[in-house]
């Protein structure tokens, strides 16, 4: 059964320019949505900016220029950064498109219409605000989650005290409903520990949250039918959350096509099962797309984020789904920071300590530039290899350089360059028609040779695998345990050795197109992390085809003579760093 798979990223907010850790998240959704698509299930990514709000109406002001030329201008440098690194979105939303606009006064119109889980009171009230609210978070606050200084641990600022008339949403009365979902869908909140986060954040006690706010221009009006809410914008969070389903077209039922699917299609782990939205019924809303079906309703979205922002994705997002009658999600994934020590760190506190890249702190580092300088897969490939899929990881120049050198450069870079001007010298470029493993008689040469396709087997195993489970750091380990066996067995073979005499061709063919047969199938498996080198890979090795495009049998090793084919010129894949030589950092401050 084909399967179907939903990704999204948090969509950024546009006051500043795109920085690294922006770029992380989104070169980490593009591998998991690139490996959906390599082994064949129906993938849809969704990407976007997050305009509107207080913050980015300061920085228009800031700018000289109008809230929507200014947003106009900024997102553009999200799409082009995110081209520059080849990040394949499938849509870019944007927050200030008519239709999410309208969108959201629907979701805002449900609310108000909707009654809380445990009295029945409307789940929308008017109300009074009075305490802290901080602009970089666009977040209300209260004292136990500032620093010593009083100030936003985050921001470094200290939160603005504010006294207005809000709607709120009775987030409070969500908690048990909110606590039985975790229990029973376990996966909705991934990795475990930061789901444990979450559920102590619920069992502490839930505040009811602010949903719209007075005296704003900048976003979304309430709707003209809630009465008191003339004047009223929607506050940011619910306005930026929905861009999960308005880029779906929800209200409208077509939603459904991503964000639901039937027994077996879903295209990622969890128990996504949700009984008991069984019988919904009325406008957006599955039962109607399900109803009289007798099949039991799956959710499918997945939603990539970072760890700062898990509260409102954990938290707030699924209580307003609950009171809007939709399903919710089938997991939250928490990815964590891109952090940077000291001297790239300017905002540390002196410590010595990582620190968060982040436009407040001004450490950020400028991807574009990175990318223009080292090329966008060499960075792909340090986000997604150096760093632990789930964790934190340091960033500096020299540790993405000695990153590059080990593994890029020396090892697969070099694996290729010399197998394919092996094959250029000895057979003129065409593939070897020799295939015969027991004329190796040097027993070391035959260990190694076994090794090799033993580890090429098991990548073939470990590396989908890792990819399904969010482990993309393992998924590419595996598929180098295979580079690195193969080294070993170039080393011990001596195919430059073999060359020289006419009587060890069969040894000489068989070594080659094992080497060649690796080099095709780390194409594949890498293909999700650093997609333009393993095509430019795949063209010099003269096979037909994209690597993207390799499933099921094709995708698995296949050692042996192969059909005749001719190479590609040799070409240095991942010429090794220098930065000495080099000179120049490309850090640089956002605008
Ligand atoms: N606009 C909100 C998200 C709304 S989603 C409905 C927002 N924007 S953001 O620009 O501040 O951050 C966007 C994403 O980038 C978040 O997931 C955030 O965690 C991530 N990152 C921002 N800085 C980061 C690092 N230094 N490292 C890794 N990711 C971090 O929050």
């Amino acid at each position: 059964m084909p399967r179907r798979f939903y990704i999204t990223t948090a969509i950024d907010y546009v006051n500043g320019r795109p920085h690294l850790g922006h770029a992380y998240e989104k070169v980490l959704a593009d591998a998991i949505a690139r490996f959906h698509r390599q082994r064949g299930d129906a993938t849809y990514f969704l990407t976007g900016t997050d305009e509107h709000g207080q913050k980015i109406a300061r920085a228009a002001e800031e700018a000289g220029q109008e809230p929507q030329a200014f947003v106009d201008e900024m997102s553009q440098t999200f799409i082009a950064a995110w081209k520059a690194l080849g990040v394949a979105y499938d849509q870019f939303i944007r927050t200030s498109d008519k239709r999410h606009e309208l969108a959201v006064q629907e979701l805002l119109r449900r609310l108000s219409l909707a009654h809380t889980p445990r009295t029945g009171e409307p789940a929308i009230y008017e109300g009074e605000y009075v305490g802290l609210y901080c602009e970089g978070c666009e977040g209300f606050k209260n004292e136990k989650e500032l620093d010593a200084k009083g100030r936003c641990p985050e921001h470094r600022k200290k939160p603005k005290e504010i006294k207005e008339s809000n709607f709120f949403f009775r987030l409070s009365e969500y908690d048990e409903a909110l606590l039985r979902h975790i229990a029973a869908h376990p996966d909705f909140i991934q990795p475990d520990h930061r789901r444990t986060e979450v559920v102590n954040l619920i069992k502490s006690g839930l505040e009811d949250v602010s949903v719209s706010r007075p005296n704003l221009t900048w976003g979304v009006p309430l709707p003209e039918e809630i009465e008191g809410g003339k004047g009223h914008t929607v506050y940011v969070w619910p306005d930026a959350l929905l861009n999960y389903l308005s880029a779906l077209g929800w209200p409208q039922r077509a939603y459904c096509k991503w964000w639901l699917a039937k027994e077996g299609e879903t295209g990622g782990p969890g128990s996504a099962r949700q009984d008991e939205f069984q019988d919904l019924d009325g406008h957006g809303r599955p039962g109607a797309a399900w109803a009289g079906t007798g099949q039991p309703l799956y959710t499918n979205g997945f939603h990539l984020i970072g760890k700062d922002i898990s509260r409102f994705h954990c938290v707030l997002w699924p209580a307003m789904l609950l009171a809007a009658g939709v399903p919710l999600p089938r997991q939250v994934y928490v990815h964590g920071f891109i952090l940077l020590r000291k001297p790239e760190a300017p905002g540390a506190d002196g410590t010595g300590a990582q620190v968060k890249m982040s436009k407040s702190v001004g450490n950020v580092v400028d991807p574009v530039a990175m990318a223009a300088r080292f090329g966008a897969d060499a960075l792909r490939f340090y986000l997604l290899d150096a760093i632990p899929t789930g964790g934190d990881g340091e960033f500096s120049l020299e540790l993405f350089a000695e990153h590059f050198n080990t593994w890029l450069a020396n090892k697969l870079g070099n694996l290729s360059s010399r197998t394919v001007k092996l094959v250029h010298n000895a057979y003129a470029g065409a593939t070897p028609p020799e295939w015969a493993p027991d004329a190796f008689t040097d027993p070391a040469v035959r260990v190694a040779f076994d090794a090799l396709v033993a580890a090429a087997t098991s990548a073939a195993d470990e590396v989908p695998k890792a990819y399904d489970g969010l482990r993309l750091h393992e998924a590419l380990a595996s598929a180098w345990q295979a580079v690195e066996r193969a080294n070993e067995f170039v080393d011990r073979a001596r195919p430059w050795d073999l060359a020289k005499d006419p009587a060890r061709r069969a040894e000489l063919g068989t070594a080659l197109n094992a080497l060649l047969e690796t080099l095709r199938l780390v194409a594949i498996w890498a293909w999700p992390a650093i997609p333009a080198k393993c095509e430019e890979l795949w063209g010099v090795l003269g096979l037909p085809g994209a690597p993207g495009e390799q499933r099921g049998d094709a995708a698995r090793p296949a050692f042996g003579a192969p059909a005749g084919r001719t190479l590609g010129a040799p070409v240095i894949l991942f010429p090794r760093l220098d930065l000495k030589a080099a000179g120049a950092r490309p850090g640089s401050k956002a605008k």
